[in-house]
């Protein structure tokens, strides 16, 4: 399947349940997991982390690692599950992941990462793509042995590309602004730092080998567009979470159509509770990641009123579809 957009992977939302919700919508787009630690991987229940549906093929796992061995062990343990590509998270900024030095903190450490890349290599014959940020201010975080704390020019990126790309990756995932490590925490660490798309357009310029796609603040049909004029794919977040129905727009990149009306959704979610119900599971769990069907349209208040009760069930659903106008 060809790589046109990506649901990134975001802690907390883009769970097993989510990840279903969005193949109600569409068959298409590339799927992440959550960010999984190394560590995680090797000591917890792999079922309940690594555990996913058919359906949600084309599916990437994303982990964070430290060094080489963790993610080579994480990696082998993970093949099981046959996912379609491994991720490497080299962006998130949180000063748990960085403190433990993972994430955005090793974009000062290209060969370190190159290291973890050639480690996962041998633990998996998968493609392995890297998702990064245009550079870091490590300020106060990175050790005085740096020369320079802020690594944040557009050469800092290029060069950390060249070298992980040596290790063997060709794709890399560019959420396109720096990570500050000090002082933001990681929600103003997705908004302050400026976006600075154009030097992921130059990136893709200068390395047309590579597969490049642009992450952050993209939120419009046209912004997509025009972003595929310079790049090979596109990573949407925070917009598909919150307005999922734009999924229903992306048939056009796949040669195909989405005529699938909110109603005909919620039966799906209807059918889908009824499964989690009859093994047990809260429906809570799932419905709480559609809160945004009706963004932006009348009812989006009361939708969001009723599935996010502890209690919302089917029943409680089944009941709402008669008030629920087919559009
Ligand atoms: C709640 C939340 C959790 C996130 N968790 C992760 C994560 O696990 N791994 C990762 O690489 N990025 C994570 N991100 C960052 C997103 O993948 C993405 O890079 C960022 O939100 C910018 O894209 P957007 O503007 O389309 O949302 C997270 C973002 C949000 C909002």
């Amino acid at each position: 399947m060809k790589n046109v957009i990506s649901v990134a992977p975001m802690v907390d939302k883009t769970d097993r349940h989510f990840r279903n919700f969005v193949r109600m919508i569409n068959k298409d787009v590339q799927l992440y997991t959550e960010m999984i630690t190394a560590q995680a991987i090797i000591n917890g229940d792999l079922e309940y982390l690594l555990g996913f549906e058919d359906i949600q093929h084309p599916i990437v796992l994303q982990i964070a690692a430290t060094n080489p061995e963790e993610a080579f062990e994480a990696v082998k343990r993970a093949e099981d599950y046959n996912y379609d590509e491994i991720n490497l998270n080299v962006g998130c900024p949180s000063d748990r992941v960085s403190g433990n030095m993972m994430g955005a903190y090793l974009m000062a450490f290209p060969e370190l990462v190159g290291d973890i890349v050639t480690a996962i290599k041998k633990a998996t014959k998968k493609p392995i793509s890297i998702k990064h940020r245009i550079g870091i201010d490590g300020e106060k975080v990175l050790p005085d042995s740096f020369e320079r704390t802020i690594i944040d020019k557009y050469e800092d990126m290029l060069n950390f590309v060249n070298v992980t790309e040596k290790a063997g990756v060709n794709k890399f995932i560019v959420h396109s602004r720096i990570a500050i490590l000090a002082g933001l925490d990681p929600k103003q660490n997705r908004e302050i730092p400026p976006l600075r798309h154009e030097e992921v357009y130059r990136l893709k310029k200068e390395k047309p080998n590579l597969h490049i796609e642009i992450n952050g603040g993209i939120k419009t049909i046209e912004q997509i567009d025009e972003h595929l004029k310079h790049v090979d794919s596109v990573m949407l977040g925070r917009e598909i979470y919150d307005n999922p129905m734009i999924l229903t727009k992306f048939g056009k990149y796949y040669g195909n159509d989405i005529n699938i009306s909110r109603k005909e959704i919620i039966e799906k979610i209807i059918e889908y509770s009824k499964k989690l119900e009859e093994k047990g599971i809260r429906p809570h769990l799932f419905l709480m990641h559609t809160q945004g069907l009706f963004h932006g349209v009348r009812g989006s208040k009361f939708w969001k009123r009723e599935i996010n009760h502890p209690k919302a069930n089917s029943e409680t659903l089944i009941k709402l579809m008669e008030n629920i106008e087919n559009d």
